[in-house]
């Protein structure tokens, strides 16, 4: 049986042969700003195909061929199936004006050939309006022998660009055992940004085969998590574990550590976000995986921060041992560093997180799946993984768009007031720059809420109005109209107040509801301000007696019970202009 060592050494070595210089693979965070991250053997070398580099220069050749480390975020949602991943290994072989389709296309016959392999069909580019078909291709399978050759359009077989723009052309494929197992790309155009397609001077060569999928064929197995490139890996993880959720931590772990050894760290932006959703995924079912075993209990953060890592540090130091022959910048040590300081992160909310979607409404809409990603971390995969019924009704492709209201959203924000940089959510009243900062705006805001409940209250005066507020993780700033000072005895009144609130521990419920309603349901909001027809108001409510605490309009985010926000302080109090007055409150922790 051809191990996967084996393997990729066979393929260099044949390229080797045929005058190919071998190239190491290239980081995983590209040198283009273009794309998040490499998604193909070519990325690397994307200038030889334009003439912005000189492979004659650099390589001595116009032909190399190399096992590229690749990653697919797109194909994040599909792991758990038999095929997909997000990290694998392209084995590719590229020319840049050297050779072109009937010696690219002659290769890959041999290379099948000296692998045992016999093809089962092929496919060719059949043209379209734009771009002739590629009969060339055709004639060349042909003359080899191959008869079962089959046209596509351009979904299947025309490849490119990666990124806004680049070279690109039309593609035949090998198939073997029913699936794709090599994709060669004749690169024939520019793809400019604005989709028109120029001819390159020189055409190039770029092919693609997947290590796993190679491996898989070829030591008979039914799916790639089956073959040796996983096998140790797998028998870090517990016994018994949902097949599904054995596949994710097996694709997830081994992306991760490729991510990191190329110096990605988690963050919410960028790559650092997809390795984020990545370690994150992990953490959510060891914490599931160790609760339902009930092999840990109590509240101590030690047992349960070693209930978030322990099958990952096992299995990805197995993916480390494995792969580290061949790649040797992989790094044990700075592995362990970031992953263990992004469990002692997502330690603190992971049960929060949990506890706030079993409370959720029964079907999420976009919205409140994404509030449930922004404010928990709770990745869109996470939540179709643990509730898929309450998941229901929402497809990727409604949360992205969550996602982009609220990129644009605080992005007019961030511009305004930062010049652009930095902020993780800010939506005029709450500013938070990281998910740190998100939580304790969260728990500020709903203080905010209950300090505006509580004046009226205390001071008996209904017709206080909110005038403004600005929260910041350090302090809420809350002006309301009031005539006159408050007294020592009336800021200690409200402090209170708000505190008893806490310690009840209330229900913060959101709903949607036309705007005239929400008005006459009693709910405060600003005079001034122009509210869309449907509004959320979130109400604070005591979920045993049922007394209503809070009701207001508001966007959100908020806490899920008053508990979380923990002892509320007033600093100060002051007047802010006439007739309004300005209170600081922050949290005791
Ligand atoms: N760049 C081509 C692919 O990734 C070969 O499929």
């Amino acid at each position: 049986m051809m191990n996967s060592n084996k393997i990729r050494k066979k393929f260099l070595e044949f390229f080797k042969k045929r005058g190919h210089k071998i190239v190491p693979s290239s980081s995983l965070i590209p040198d283009d700003p273009s794309v998040l991250l490499t998604t193909a053997g070519m990325q690397q070398f994307k200038p030889y195909y334009i003439g912005k580099a000189d492979a004659m220069k650099d390589f001595g050749c116009l032909n190399v061929a190399s096992v590229q480390k690749s990653f697919r975020t797109s194909d994040i949602g599909e792991v758990g199936d038999e095929s997909h991943l997000t990290f694998f290994e392209m084995l590719g072989n590229f020319s840049f004006g050297g050779y072109f389709k009937k010696e690219a296309i002659q290769y890959g016959y041999e290379f099948f050939k000296e692998i045992g392999l016999p093809i089962e069909y092929v496919t060719v580019f059949g043209g379209d309006a734009e771009i002739p078909a590629d009969e060339k291709s055709e004639k060349i399978w042909r003359e080899l022998g191959v008869t079962d050759i089959r046209r596509k359009g351009r979904e299947d077989n025309f490849w490119g660009p990666t990124g806004s723009e680049g070279p690109c052309g039309p593609t035949t494929e090998i198939y073997a055992n029913g699936i794709e197992i090599w994709n060669i790309v004749f690169n024939e155009y520019y793809c400019k940004p604005d989709k028109i397609f120029v001819p390159l001077e020189k055409p190039g060569v770029d092919t693609g085969m997947g290590l796993e999928r190679l491996a898989m064929v070829l030591q008979k197995k039914k799916n790639i998590f089956e073959t040796d490139l996983f096998s140790e890996i797998s028998k870090k993880l517990p016994s018994g574990m949902d097949e599904r959720i054995r596949r994710i931590f097996l694709d997830h772990i081994r992306a991760s550590v490729f991510l990191i050894s190329d110096g990605v760290q988690p963050s919410n932006k960028g790559a650092g976000f997809v390795l984020r959703r990545l370690l994150r995924r992990v953490m959510v079912h060891e914490y599931l995986i160790h609760k339902n075993a009930k092999q840990y209990s109590g509240n101590n953060v030690d047992v349960l921060t070693f209930g978030l890592r322990d099958y990952y540090f096992a299995a990805a130091e197995a993916a480390v041992d494995f792969y580290k022959n061949f790649y040797q910048e992989l790094n044990w040590k700075t592995i362990h560093a970031v992953v263990d300081e992004e469990v002692q992160r997502f330690s603190r909310v992971v049960k929060d997180a949990l506890r706030k979607m079993a409370k959720s409404p029964a079907r999420l809409d976009a919205r409140e799946s994404f509030l449930l990603d922004q404010s928990y971390g709770l990745s869109f995969e996470v939540q179709k993984d643990i509730d898929p019924v309450r998941m229901q009704n929402v497809t990727r492709e409604k949360f992205d768009e969550e996602f982009k209201k609220h990129q644009e959203i605080s992005r007019a924000g961030i511009e305004k007031k930062f010049g652009g940089h930095g902020l993780l959510l800010d939506t005029g009243e709450l500013k938070a720059a990281d998910e740190e900062e998100l939580k304790k705006v969260t728990r500020l805001h709903t203080a905010t809420h209950l300090l505006n409940a509580a004046l009226r209250k205390v001071l008996q005066d209904q017709n206080i109005r909110q005038d403004g507020s600005d929260i910041t993780a350090e302090r809420t700033r809350f002006d309301f109209t009031f005539p006159r000072k408050l007294t020592p005895e009336e800021i200690k009144k409200v402090e209170d107040t708000v505190n008893e609130a806490v310690a009840k521990n209330m229900d913060v419920v959101r709903e949607e509801m036309p705007y005239a309603d929400a008005v006459k349901s009693g709910a405060l909001h600003f005079f001034r301000e122009k509210y869309p027809e449907q509004v959320s108001v979130y109400t604070v409510r005591d979920g045993k007696t049922g007394e209503v605490f809070s009701k207001e309009l508001c966007g959100g985010p908020h806490v899920l019970c008053t508990s979380e926000i923990g002892r509320v302080k007033i600093i100060k109090e002051e007047s802010s202009s006439a007739g309004v007055r300005r209170i600081r409150a922050a949290l005791d922790r």
